[in-house]
């Protein structure tokens, strides 16, 4: 009995990874092609998923059904992949004609139940990174034999846009044929669609017509839907082809000058990212840690980056390179031009750079802004000044406390340029480059260690590379908005875009004025004008539209978003009030974030005496800490 429960333990993935993208798996511990369809007892007869976008917010709902086809009772397990940035805001089963609904609670009274859980030996859904941009979400419940099983999950986010597109992405690997397989999108974009692209890795040229693509001027519909036939890898096979990713690119249309604004149903949103303006020139200093961890592949993969990211340098940047171990040494004393000869010169010494030593964070920093801001006085026009760290360790030599390298670092940067940190492999505290990076107008990001380190690095450069305006200032009238997100921005980059979202002040508002500064190339950018509301219901007539408030779920995204990160800067006042904002925000809008969970009452059969599953979703700080305890030296 043991072994049959084991044997045929089958487990259903449906994956998301970046912005919204979607995967689905179906894992068994038996060889599907050894197993014929008849002998398998965990059937799944559909997965769906649906996404619907609404201005870049999406809501994307993962459904799929299995039959325990044994004559006992089994578990059956739901595993789902999604993105780092969405939240869970949503989750049921149905079983035997009855309806088990996920409630988000607080972490505390949530945890508990889900400490009693699992110590109870019971599977609780827990939400836990997973690959580089992917969280896991799994739940397992057990099924009496001959029995049906559906789970819905539905979480929710903001799609950024990167490299002058949205993402939706879904990994599927179904590992069965399913009856009813789809994956639909539905863009909603009142702005225009510019184009829509999709495709599948697994996808042959010949099957790419399965994908069927329907693009109106503000809409969009994609469906991929193929039949058990068109599933199999061979004719008459039971093995599936699908499995990899499928992904959905898109980009809206971009109006000039104040950009984008939406108002619906007492909440706005406005999108800013005018096409055609010249770039910003930069003065960018790498500072480039070479401590004896670097040693190998992640010294030689830094290099390869580095080489192709001098490369793409435009003429009129400036630059500066630091390596350092426990010595901070400098390619040159000041910035250099970036003409194609001191490129060539940077690139020798770049393929110079060995590893040795410890790693002296802060005096490298230091350094750096000391570079930057001696070159400043010569420098008159406008520019972007940055400085890039690469470090994959902690700091060991010279001042190691990591708030006081904090406090140098802001002190001595004083708001005048922009720290942006990449953190390569498992041993660097990201949360400690993370603060430092946002205290200081930048950004961090993990670099993982695998064989593309060197484009990951290239891509992140790639996304920083171009900045268009700097000292970004949206405005609103203040007898008009309330509760405005964030609406200063450091800079806006090629091929990014800057949200805000707020709520009005009167409902029935949906006229008033609006701002944007910025510092850009040789003027500085100025754009005024009203908001007026866009009627929904106008452009999308026959739209029965799905989730109406979009507008205010898409504000409380943002808003949770930007508490959170607050949550992790700012003084300690700052960081319980925020706390407790972010708290009530995720309980009144149902999102599963670091400080809630969600708690679905599990129901009880014969050989399971029910409880409780909780989901729980562990935070950045949370792994990055417990890593340090594995750090090495360098
Ligand atoms: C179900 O039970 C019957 C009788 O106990 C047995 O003969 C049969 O093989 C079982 N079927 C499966 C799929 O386990
Ligand atoms: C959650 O899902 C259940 C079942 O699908 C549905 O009845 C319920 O209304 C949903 N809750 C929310 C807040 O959308
Ligand atoms: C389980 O689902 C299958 C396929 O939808 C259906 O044919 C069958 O009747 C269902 N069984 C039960 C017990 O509901
Ligand atoms: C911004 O990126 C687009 C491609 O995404 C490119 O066509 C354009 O030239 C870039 N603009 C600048 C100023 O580099
Ligand atoms: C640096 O920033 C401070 C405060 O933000 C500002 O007063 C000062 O003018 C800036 N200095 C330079 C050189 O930009
Ligand atoms: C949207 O919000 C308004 C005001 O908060 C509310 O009256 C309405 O019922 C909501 N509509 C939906 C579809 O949730």
């Amino acid at each position: 009995m043991l072994l049959l429960l084991w044997s045929f333990f089958s487990v259903i993935i449906l994956s998301l990874a970046d912005g919204a993208s979607f995967a689905s798996r179906i894992e068994d511990d038996s060889d599907p092609e050894a197993v014929p369809r008849s002998l398998q007892t965990v059937e799944v007869h559909s997965v769906s998923v649906h996404c619907t976008v609404a201005s870049r917010f999406a809501h994307t709902v993962m459904t799929s059904s299995a039959s325990n086809k044994a004559n006992s009772s089994q578990e059956i397990l739901f595993e789902v992949e999604l993105p780092k940035t969405a939240f869970i805001t949503n989750f049921s089963m149905e079983m035997d004609g009855q309806v088990f609904i996920g409630k988000v609670d607080g972490k505390q009274k949530a945890g508990q139940q889900y400490d009693r859980a699992v110590s109870k030996g019971q599977t609780a859904g827990l939400v836990k990174a997973s690959g580089r941009k992917m969280e896991k979400f799994s739940v397992s419940v057990n099924v009496a034999a001959n029995s049906n099983v559906t789970f819905v999950l539905t979480y929710e986010e903001l799609l950024q846009r990167k490299f002058g597109q949205y993402e939706i992405l879904t990994r599927i690997n179904p590992k069965q044929l399913v009856q009813n397989f789809q994956i639909v999108a539905d863009i909603y974009e009142p702005q225009g669609i510019a184009f829509v692209d999709a495709h599948g890795t697994f996808l042959s040229n010949e099957l790419l017509p399965l994908v069927e693509k329907t693009v109106t001027d503000n809409k969009a519909h994609v469906l991929f839907s193929p039949t058990l036939d068109q599933q199999r890898a061979c004719p008459g096979c039971e093995a599936s082809l699908i499995h990899g990713d499928f992904i959905i690119k898109y980009d809206v249309k971009r109006a000039a000058g104040l950009g984008d604004i939406q108002v619906v149903n007492g909440y706005f949103v406005h999108f800013f990212s005018p096409p055609d303006l010249p770039r910003v020139p930069k003065n960018v200093v790498f500072v480039i840690d070479r401590s004896g961890s670097m040693s190998g592949t992640k010294i030689q993969q830094t290099r390869e980056a580095m080489l192709a990211i001098l490369q793409d340098l435009h003429h009129e940047d400036h630059f500066g390179l630091i390596q350092f171990d426990n010595n901070v040494l400098q390619w040159k004393d000041s910035l250099t031009k970036a003409t194609t000869e001191n490129v060539k010169e940077a690139m020798m010494y770049v393929m110079t750079i060995r590893h040795k030593g410890s790693t002296n964070i802060n005096e490298a920093v230091l350094r750096a802004v000391d570079m930057l801001r001696k070159d400043r006085h010569v420098l008159t026009e406008t520019r972007v000044d940055m400085i890039i760290l690469l470090t994959d360790g902690m700091p060991n030599s010279g001042e190691s406390s990591l708030p006081r390298i904090q406090q140098n670092v802001l002190r001595a940067i004083r708001g005048n340029m922009s720290l942006f940190c990449l953190g390569f492999g498992n041993n660097v505290d990201y949360a400690f480059l993370d603060v430092m990076a946002k205290q200081n107008q930048g950004l961090a990001r993990r670099i993982y260690e695998a064989s593309d380190a060197s484009l990951q690095l290239q891509g992140f450069f790639e996304e920083v590379g171009t900045p268009l305006l700097s000292e970004v200032d949206l405005r609103y009238p203040d007898n008009a908005v309330e509760s405005l997100t964030t609406h200063h921005f450091s800079h806006l980059f090629n091929g990014s875009e800057v949200v805000v979202a707020g709520r009005l002040s009167h409902n029935h508002l949906d006229d008033f004025l609006v701002e944007v500064q910025a510092d850009g190339r040789e003027k500085d950018f100025r754009a005024q004008g009203r908001a007026r509301g866009a009627q929904w219901d106008v452009i999308y007539p026959d739209q029965d539209y799905v989730f109406g408030n979009f507008s205010e779920r898409l504000w409380a995204y943002l808003t949770l978003r930007q508490l959170l990160a607050t949550s992790e800067l700012g003084s300690p006042e700052e960081k319980s009030e925020a706390t407790a904002r972010a708290l009530e925000m995720s309980l009144k809008y149902s999102f599963v974030t670091p400080l809630t969970s969600m708690v679905v009452t599990k129901p009880e059969t014969e050989e399971d005496p029910g409880g409780r599953l909780v989901a729980n979703k562990l935070t950045e700080g949370r792994k990055a800490r417990g890593r340090e305890g594995a750090s090495l030296w360098g």
